[in-house]
């Protein structure tokens, strides 16, 4: 069995466009002072390293993260691919957009399609501000096919998780689960029988307080996880979700050459490149409609200086460990980090994305640990990968082919992050 994160997937295909040099961090090992910030993905750099998902147990000190942008309550239809920004323009101003996205994204009638064309690593979309308790509904519709994996999940920067998986060769039953701090759990994946989620818009809704943890399909709660039921005796910890989320939906390929036997396993066999959805509309697809995020209170006897960010106070990942502030959660350019971030600076004088140095050094690299026991790096293995952001900063805008358009209509622009160079190093990851 491996840890089944959305995420993970995303690691394996970064794994093979690693800058040479990359300096990997985790739980023996934080990051350096020069590339402070560690990553989701256990790599250590500045920039968009600093922001959403930076680990601040591994990485520099407390400082080398930014400050997380708060809870806003949010009502967003999806209708418009205006309505994200890529991750390689995002440097951490929140009022720039709601969402951001990596991999393929394209606007259908009145939907967002998440697409995963011929081996690739398929799409994320991610909110870029955090809730710290809240409630959070997503009207969706799932991809289909063994191996093709489509998750709505809450991502906590300490790698705690609230999700929704569904396997596309299972399209009657919805998987929800729960981790903290990336330790491996076998037994708290629990199934939610539901009519067809290809064909059917679900609404998947997740009721997070500090007491208990609430999955809603369509409005019935289906599951119910209380925080005293999370003690753990030996750590004398709850391992409970608890600190500040951001909420993420994804489409990738759990059942991909070169994952690990249980996690192709686990996504009901690898992904079938020449399925039906491959020839016609050529790529797998999600679909996403409607997301709405309400606000709940943070805990009582926070300590608070302000309304806008949520900042670590302590590596511990407790919930005791957050406080309140109005600090900056952007910085000015790709170059900055937590310690310089440079958000005085007249930003349009900032170097752009397409000068981000970390593109051109895109390479294969070595790293430690190789694929992890499983193919696919874990977070429990804290040596993971990152680049999920050089992935995106290697971002360009593509028209839909017309392939696309025929295929299911009214298609009008497709978001491709993918440069043909980099193409070409994924279907390497694939082989
Ligand atoms: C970190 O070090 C501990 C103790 O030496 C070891 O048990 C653990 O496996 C190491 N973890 C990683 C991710 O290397
Ligand atoms: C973290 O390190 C940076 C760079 O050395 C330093 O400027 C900053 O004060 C440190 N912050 C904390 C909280 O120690
Ligand atoms: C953040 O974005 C908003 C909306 O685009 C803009 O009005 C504001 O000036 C930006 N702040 C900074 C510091 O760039
Ligand atoms: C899950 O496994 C742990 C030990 O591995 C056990 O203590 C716990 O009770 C199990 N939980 C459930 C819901 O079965
Ligand atoms: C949930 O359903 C999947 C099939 O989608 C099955 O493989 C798995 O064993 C089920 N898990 C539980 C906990 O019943
Ligand atoms: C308690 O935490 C430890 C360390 O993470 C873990 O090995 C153990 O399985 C946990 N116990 C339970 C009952 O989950
Ligand atoms: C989201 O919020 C809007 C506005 O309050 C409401 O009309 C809509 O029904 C909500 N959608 C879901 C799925 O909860
Ligand atoms: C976590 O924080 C709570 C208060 O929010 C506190 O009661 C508890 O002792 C803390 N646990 C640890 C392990 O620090
Ligand atoms: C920032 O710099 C640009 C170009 O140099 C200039 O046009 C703009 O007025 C400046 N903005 C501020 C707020 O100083
Ligand atoms: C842009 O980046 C380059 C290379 O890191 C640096 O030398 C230059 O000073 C930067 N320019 C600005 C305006 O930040």
């Amino acid at each position: 069995m491996a840890k089944f994160s959305s995420l993970n997937w995303w690691t394996l295909v970064i794994l093979f466009i690693q800058p040479i040099a990359a300096v990997y961090c985790g739980a023996n090992s934080t990051c350096p002072e020069e590339t402070p910030c560690c990553s989701q993905y256990g790599e250590c750099g500045v920039g968009s390293y600093c922001l959403g998902a930076c680990d601040p147990r591994y990485s520099f000190n407390l400082s080398a993260c930014m400050p997380l942008p708060a809870c806003k309550n949010t009502h967003t239809k999806f209708t418009s691919t205006d309505q994200f920004l890529s991750t390689s323009k995002y440097l951490g101003n929140a009022s720039e957009a709601d969402w951001i996205y990596d991999g393929h994204i394209l606007e259908y009638e009145d939907s967002i399609i998440m697409a995963m064309p011929k081996s690739s690593g398929g799409a994320v979309v991610s909110s870029t501000r955090y809730l710290w308790y809240g409630h959070v509904d997503m009207t969706m519709k799932t991809s289909r096919g063994q191996g093709v994996i489509t998750a709505f999940i809450l991502f906590l920067n300490v790698q705690d998780e609230i999700d929704y998986e569904n396997v596309g060769s299972e399209l009657e039953v919805m998987q929800t689960n729960y981790y903290y701090q990336g330790i491996l759990s076998y037994n708290h994946s629990t199934n939610v029988t539901t009519s067809n989620t290809f064909d059917n818009y679900h609404v998947l809704g997740v009721d997070w307080t500090e007491d208990r943890i609430e999955w809603l399909v369509d409005g019935k709660v289906s599951r119910t996880l209380t925080k005293e039921s999370t003690w753990n005796a030996t750590t004398r910890q709850y391992a409970y979700p608890q600190t500040p989320s951001r909420v993420q939906i994804s489409l990738w390929p759990g059942g991909a050459v070169g994952a690990a036997p249980g996690t192709i396993a686990w996504a009901g066999g690898l992904v079938d490149w020449d399925s039906e959805d491959m020839k016609n509309p050529g790529y797998y697809y999600a679909f996403i409609s409607e997301a709405n995020i309400t606000c709940y209170d943070p805990p009582v006897g926070v300590v608070k200086s302000g309304t806008s960010a949520y900042v670590y106070t302590n590596k511990e990942g407790n919930s005791s460990d957050i406080k309140i502030t109005d600090d900056k959660t952007y910085l000015g350019s790709f170059d900055n980090t937590g310690f310089n971030p440079g958000n005085d600076k007249n930003t349009s004088n900032a170097n752009s994305t397409e000068s981000d140095p970390s593109v051109a050094n895109l390479g294969v690299g070595n790293h430690p640990g190789g694929s992890g026991s499983n193919g696919v790096t874990t977070s429990s293995n804290t040596y993971t990968y990152s680049g999920f952001m050089q992935f995106a900063a290697s971002s360009s805008i593509h028209t839909a082919s017309t392939g696309i358009a025929n295929a299911i209509g009214n298609t009008k622009k497709l978001l491709a992050t993918l440069s043909i160079a980099i193409a070409g190093v994924i279907s390497l990851a694939m082989l």
